[in-house]
């Protein structure tokens, strides 16, 4: 009888053991299902799956996957066994007709666009796929075309590279607004050909291999670009009216969500644009902007002038300048490069950078929905790096900083080296970024300044380093296409409005003034027939 209880002692442990080992086998198994499911019917079935496809299987779980296909031939590929995903994912190649070979970059990035007509502005067409032949996507893979003959050290500038990426982009967009608005995308790209990173950022990069890489693109971000034109061939068309204000919505999954924006300046190197920077934002104050005014200063801004800079407005942050790699020593675009500092401001998610020999005269806050990188053209192909729509990010930032060595510069500054790093970029009308520039002929009939200018970028000789009532770009004949009594008034009027305080930042030292009349002496020797050099002036910062 003693014997039972001890029989029944090792039962009940027994039954205890394997009950807890039931459920840590459910736990385990119901966790492993959970992130494993799709390894395991992989190797079930034991097929070679590539090595992208488990890692997206696992994050897609349990669901059956589309893949489409772009320039990517299946059966020459190794990376798409034909035979590997029956029954698990549907493959699907799609198909669409390549851009006619007489497109060049120049036709889809002209120069001159008919800014004031817009149903004069086309752009050549570049066929996408029917979309309603293929339905929804949740990966697409790719190869993007490696264009050869690249000049060294110049950004890729290729018809069909761009047409690929665009239509990866669509395919992308369009299976997930048309369908689920908020799932997860993916798409793989295969071979050693990066993809646009105007397009796909940095930022989304999923995976990296080194001979493919993941993105799971940011959906919102890649549906602005996608409704932007191929090129600027036409206008950048405000998103606003195509859902712009849902993207903003749902940005964090928070209805209270506000995008976080500002307007962005620079000085560094010197003082002498230190008024200028005064001005403007004042300017923009006076526009009535709601946004934040955030100034990159290095250690040459002295104290006295931070002060002032900020009762003007402006919130500091103090930064180091940065060289510019193709500059001469001394040069004066030896330091331009400081300017990439901005794509370190993460705390925001958009800004419009401004020079400080701007100001502006009508609230730019509107085109704050605009991507990256939009701005206004300079000549030929490249836009004006003076203003400019940036949207900062960490690995953007490195992305960029790594690019200046081997990228070149046309001109040693950030202007050219921007447009080798941005050659696919988005074109705002001239009126945005308005250069005091009235060509290079001799001519002393000034065209009257357009009306409803946003700003006013004064090239030249600036206006606080002359006399209010005088534009010294009169008083060298080198200078005259950047004279105009009307925009050199119009910054005064900036002045005029601004807090007196203010004002003892915008004197002229003796060794300005001196350099000043030397050159309206100049101007009067030689009889310069514009004939300014004969003005009484009366502006009370002249020495005597
Ligand atoms: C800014 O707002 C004020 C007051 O509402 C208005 O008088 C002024 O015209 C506005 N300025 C601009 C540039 O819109
Ligand atoms: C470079 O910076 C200097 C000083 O800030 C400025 O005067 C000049 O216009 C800039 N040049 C270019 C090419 O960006
Ligand atoms: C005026 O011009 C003449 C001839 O170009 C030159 O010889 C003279 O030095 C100039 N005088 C001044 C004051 O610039």
């Amino acid at each position: 009888m003693g014997s039972k209880p001890s029989k029944r002692k090792p039962f009940t442990t027994l039954s205890l053991t394997f009950l807890s080992l039931t459920l840590l086998l459910i736990i385990f198994r119901s966790f492993r299902w959970k992130i494993e499911v799709p390894r395991k019917n992989i190797n079930s079935i034991s097929v070679r799956y590539p090595e992208w496809y488990r890692i997206i299987a696992q994050e897609l779980a349990q669901k059956r996957i589309r893949v489409g296909l772009v320039n990517v031939n299946i059966e020459t590929s190794e990376d798409i066994g034909s035979s590997f995903m029956q029954g698990e994912a549907e493959i699907v190649k799609v198909n669409f007709d390549r851009a006619a070979d007489h497109i060049q970059w120049g036709h889809l990035f002209p120069e001159w666009i008919d800014e004031d007509n817009p149903e004069e502005q086309k752009c050549p067409e570049i066929p996408m796929p029917r979309y309603n032949d293929y339905g929804e996507f949740d990966v697409i893979v790719a190869s993007i075309p490696c264009p050869i003959g690249a000049e060294k050290g110049m950004g890729i500038r290729d018809v069909f590279r761009l047409q690929v990426n665009l239509v990866i982009a669509n395919l992308l967009v369009r299976s997930s607004f048309e369908y689920h608005e908020y799932e997860m995308k993916f798409v793989v790209f295969l071979g050693s050909c990066s993809p646009m990173w105007e397009i796909f950022r940095c930022d989304d990069l999923f995976w990296d291999d080194g001979a493919w890489s993941i993105y799971r693109p940011d959906l919102r971000r890649l549906k602005q670009k996608v409704l932007m034109p191929v090129g600027t061939c036409q206008l950048a068309r405000p998103f606003a009216e195509s859902g712009q204000e849902g993207w903003r919505r749902y940005a964090l999954n928070d209805a209270l969500y506000q995008p976080r924006e500002a307007y962005v300046t620079i000085l560094h190197s010197s003082e002498a644009y230190v008024c200028g920077a005064i001005a403007l934002a004042q300017s923009i104050i006076q526009s009535n902007s709601s946004k934040d005014l955030v100034l990159l200063a290095d250690d040459s801004i002295s104290k006295k002038s931070l002060q002032g800079l900020e009762a003007a407005g402006w919130k500091i942050k103090r930064i180091k300048r940065i060289r510019s790699p193709h500059a001469a020593k001394g040069a004066y675009n030896e330091w331009n490069y400081s300017k990439l500092r901005i794509w370190h401001l993460i705390e925001y998610d958009k800004i419009i950078f401004i020079d400080s020999d701007f100001i502006v005269l009508r609230s730019l806050d509107e085109f704050f929905v605009y991507p990256q990188l939009s701005a206004v053209g300079n000549n030929g192909h490249i836009f004006n790096s003076g203003l400019m729509l940036v949207e900062p990010s960490k690995c953007a930032f490195q992305a960029v900083m790594g690019k200046r060595f081997t990228m070149a510069s046309y001109n040693g500054g950030d202007q050219g080296f921007l447009n080798e790093v941005f050659t696919w970029w988005h074109r705002w009308p001239g009126r945005v970024n308005f250069l005091k520039f009235f060509g290079d002929s001799y001519d002393l009939i000034r065209p009257k300044i357009p009306m409803n200018l946003y700003t006013i970028h004064y090239l030249g000789v600036k206006p606080w380093m002359c006399y209010k009532d005088y534009d010294c770009n009169w008083d060298m004949v080198g200078f005259h296409k950047f004279a105009s009594d009307l925009a050199h008034e119009k910054w005064w009027q900036v002045y005029d409005a601004m807090p007196k305080k203010l004002r003892p930042y915008c004197e002229l030292s003796p060794r300005m003034d001196a350099r000043i009349k030397k050159w309206r002496g100049k101007a009067k020797n030689a009889s310069l027939p514009d004939r300014h050099w004969e003005i009484r002036v009366k502006d009370p910062r002249r020495h005597a």
